[in-house]
């Protein structure tokens, strides 16, 4: 099995709409949002390519403007036409003072329709702000996670006695059971979460982040001025020996509560810190833990490649160049 990324149902959870990624691996919008990536990172590679004139002549720059277009597009359809779904239900709903009913649906709200709440109550937010704040969820949202899951089952299928203490840890969870895990169920994985996080630090999704310094700093006798671009290297961080003994090593141990206590807070920032760090964090992990859970409850993992021969690649976030093989055999 060739585990290119998982695409999960997150666009339902952002838009209240499934767009089929898990049966239509090839899906337009998905495929749309991967090319994105990697012609950002062509782009930003060449400095030539920088000024938008030259950008948009090039056959690089017009594959770009077409994916944006898709996937900007698509989101402007979904976000008119639940506009008419929600404004036609609120006027068929108004009487109506159950808290849980959203616009008289019973249902769990999505993002989207949230965000149209606000906007129609109280006039706040134009349809381009709202397509913005989508757009950055659907991003930032559903490749991370995508490619979080794939390095941790990579990870688990170089370790099977790391995968048989999260089976083992499952098996006491579910006692047999084939039912959907629960909020409470996620809430007691706590090994797998540390093979997640400890995933995380030797695959950090987000392998950098970048800022412009508000004030003149000096760092280790350096003096930078306000004003400069830095990239903070998320993946090198997360192999200071300091805080890591072993680095290199697949250590879940490494979070356990004794150890996470004795580290500086921001020894390991897969999220990132400060005021804008990542507002998806514990969803996340929630996420990762519910399609990692029903693989490993199913199957056991093996990788069939050496870590050394699978590449990472930093296209915003971090690929692995050619996917992760991995073999499957049932546990039934
Ligand atoms: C393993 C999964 C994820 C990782 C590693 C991750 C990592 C990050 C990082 C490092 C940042 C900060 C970027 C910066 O400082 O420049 C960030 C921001 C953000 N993330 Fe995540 N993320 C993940 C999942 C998610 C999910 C599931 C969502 C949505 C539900 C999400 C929504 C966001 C948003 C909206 C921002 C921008 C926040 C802001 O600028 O104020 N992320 N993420």
């Amino acid at each position: 099995m060739l585990v290119r990324n998982f695409k999960f149902c997150f666009p339902e959870t952002a838009m209240g709409v499934p767009i089929h990624a898990q049966e239509d691996p090839d899906s337009e919008y998905c495929r749309s949002v991967t090319d994105l990536a990697e012609l950002t990172v062509h782009r930003r590679e060449r400095i030539w390519l920088h000024p938008d004139f030259i950008f948009y002549n090039t056959p690089v720059g017009r594959r770009y403007k077409k994916c944006l277009n898709l996937v900007q597009g698509f989101t402007k359809k979904v976000i008119q036409e639940r506009k008419a779904l929600l404004s036609n239900a609120a006027k068929r709903s108004h009487e109506s003072s159950d808290e849980d009913r959203s616009f008289g649906i019973r249902r769990k709200k999505a993002f989207l329709d949230l965000l149209q709440e606000v906007s129609m109550k109280e006039g706040t937010l134009t349809d381009e702000d709202i397509r913005e704040e989508v757009d950055t969820f659907m991003i930032a949202g559903h490749d991370t996670t995508a490619s979080s899951s794939s390095w941790t089952l990579f990870m688990l299928g170089h370790h099977p006695e790391v995968q048989e203490k999260v089976y083992a840890e499952l098996s006491e969870i579910f006692q047999g059971s084939q039912r959907s895990p629960t909020m409470k169920d996620l809430n007691e994985m706590k090994y797998l979460e540390r093979v997640i996080k400890e995933s995380l630090r030797l695959y950090p999704t987000v392998p950098f982040i970048q800022r412009i310094l508000k004030e003149d700093i000096n760092i280790e006798g350096y003096d930078i001025p306000a004003g400069t671009a830095v990239t903070v290297l998320i993946y090198y961080a997360n192999r200071n020996p300091e805080y890591f003994p072993n680095p290199e090593e697949f250590n879940p141990d490494n979070f356990l509560p004794e150890r996470v206590l004795s580290r500086h807070n921001f020894a390991f920032v897969p999220f990132s810190a400060g005021p804008r760090n990542c507002i998806g964090q514990k969803f996340a992990m929630l996420e990762e833990k519910t399609i990692l859970s029903s693989i490993l409850r199913r199957f056991k993992i093996r990788s069939l490649e050496r870590r050394e021969d699978v590449n990472p690649i930093p296209a915003i976030v971090l690929r692995p160049e050619h996917g992760i093989k991995v073999a499957l055999a049932s546990r039934t």
